[in-house]
């Protein structure tokens, strides 16, 4: 898939009701969208979808939803504080600023599209191992050294590199002033876990290894956010921390690489879409990560990071609270000992909602050539798996007259407690099936005069456009079937 067709993706995700700019009607704000009626439920399916085979699936996975704000302490403990920050370089000119790191990535991207393969490769190492010793000095000298100018100003007048926190920050309570009060916006939700530890271990009475899984908002200050929903600065993560005996968690982390590549598979976008790669430069708490990337219309990007993080986030939080984070294990080894009290090493599954809409969005858009002669057209269909659907049925009366309406209304008063049906009596059959496909919703009921004397409708297929008629009665089990959520996690 092509730039072009991903102009088409976000133009179509804003005609439909998908996703909109934050505060629109005053230019937007750079990096915040908003979710639109269809938008808002194909995020919550996703959601589920992630929640169900997190959870539900599991007896030994419980989930929670902890708050936004947290303690400042939380975010020292963490290393946030400390280490949450980008390499910035500001061009003199033009004042724009840059990630150093995505200005040296963009030019290794346009080494590989020329042809020059090797000089790629050693930007790439140079850069890792100045990204690894934290050198910003050298991010700098490879910025010079491979004439980086400034897309917008030309010029190569650069600022030295300097390192940007990445938090926002804000003050708590009505007294609010100065450092004390200062509180942050959380930057992943994980840390609302490592917190819950001993709360949910001992009220849920869990036994190593159990993980807890939480969805919700983070914030990032992003330097750069581009590729619309892909960057964001207020997005949606969906988070899950298995906690583990210490010296098992390279088990747990092969484990998990492979269930949550699994788990992208089963949607059915094609295996090529997805593919695994190592970090060379771990984060401040990990000692193995590797990213799942999909193929973005704009190359291969991460969607999803698995994280083995050690026992850092549990230690530093038992060390600066001065309560013990710790587990006992009653169970006994192959020795015959008691594994007594440990801290819990922990395998972290992280993916960012947003992204995960994005691909879906990506991977489903279709523009297919339908009809034959002067009947020819071309048919946008979002072919998204069933359960996903923001509408799952759609009921047309094909007139507004001699009582289809009722009959219509009908069938949705008695569906629309099993999933969520829509009604449409406006403009020609063909044109509200168009609009439906272009929804993703997988099946279209429609009501005619033959409806009235046999209790019959005309149901169509997304897909196929296949259409045939089948009982009133025989509705509720078809359109059941083929969107439950079995279909995705069995
Ligand atoms: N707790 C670990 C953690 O936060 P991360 O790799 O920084 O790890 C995890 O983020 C996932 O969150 C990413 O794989 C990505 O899908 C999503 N994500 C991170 N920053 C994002 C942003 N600015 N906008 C949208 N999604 C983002």
């Amino acid at each position: 898939m092509s730039e072009e067709v991903f102009k088409k993706v976000v133009s179509h995700a804003k005609e439909y009701g998908f996703v909109f700019p934050s505060s629109e009607i005053y230019e937007g704000l750079g990096a915040v969208y908003d979710y639109g009626q269809n938008g808002a439920e194909l995020k919550n399916n996703l959601r589920q979808y992630w929640w169900k085979s997190m959870v539900q699936m599991h007896e030994n996975i419980v989930g929670i939803d902890a708050a936004i704000f947290m303690h400042p302490k939380v975010w020292k403990a963490s290393g946030h504080i400390d280490g949450f920050s980008d390499p910035m370089i500001d061009n003199k000119d033009s004042k724009k600023r840059y990630r150093a790191d995505q200005l040296l990535e963009d030019k290794i991207e346009r080494y590989n599209k020329d042809g020059k393969t090797q000089k790629a490769e050693e930007l790439q190492a140079a850069m890792d191992q100045a990204l690894l010793d934290n050198n910003l000095a050298e991010l700098k000298n490879l910025i010079e050294k491979h004439e980086i100018a400034c897309p917008v100003s030309g010029t190569r007048t650069w600022t030295d590199v300097r390192q940007f926190n990445l938090m926002f920050s804000t003050e708590m309570g009505a007294m609010a002033g100065g450092e004390a009060d200062k509180v942050y916006l959380r930057p992943e939700t994980a840390q609302g876990i490592f917190v819950n530890f001993l709360n949910v271990q001992k009220t849920g009475r869990m036994k190593v290894p159990f993980g807890i899984a939480q969805t919700g908002k983070a914030f990032r200050n992003e330097i750069i956010a581009r590729q619309f929903i892909m960057r964001m600065r207020e997005f949606e993560q969906m988070e899950m921390q298995f906690f583990v005996r210490p010296g098992t968690q390279k088990e747990w982390y092969a484990y998990w690489k492979e269930a949550r590549m699994k788990w992208h598979h089963k949607l059915g976008f094609g295996p090529e879409k997805y593919r695994f790669h190592d970090h060379v430069k771990l984060a401040h708490y990990a000692d193995a990560a590797v990213d799942i990337e999909f193929d973005f219309p704009f190359g291969f990007k991460e969607m999803e990071g698995i994280h083995s993080r050690t026992d850092f986030d549990l230690r530093n939080h038992g060390e600066l609270s001065g309560k013990k984070l710790q587990y006992f294990d009653a169970e006994l080894d192959e020795n015959g000992k008691a594994y007594g009290n440990y801290i819990p090493y922990v395998i972290e599954t992280s993916i960012g909602l947003d992204r995960l809409f994005l691909a879906t969005m990506c991977a489903a858009y279709k523009e297919e050539e339908v009809g034959e002669g002067d009947k020819k057209d071309t048919r946008v269909v979002l072919a998204l798996p069933p359960a996903l659907a923001p509408i799952k049925l759609a009921v047309f009366p094909l007139t507004k007259r001699d009582g289809l309406p009722e009959i219509a209304r009908n069938i949705i008063d008695d569906l629309k407690f099993d999933f969520n049906c829509f009604y449409e009596e406006k403009d020609a059959i063909g044109k509200r099936y168009r609009r439906q496909d272009a929804l993703g919703t997988p099946f279209c009921i429609t009501i005619d005069h033959e409806s009235l004397t046999t209790n019959t409708v005309t149901i169509r297929y997304r897909d196929t456009m296949v259409q045939e008629r089948i009982g009133i009665d025989q509705i509720k089990a078809l359109v059941s079937e083929a969107v439950s959520w079995k279909n995705l996690l069995a």
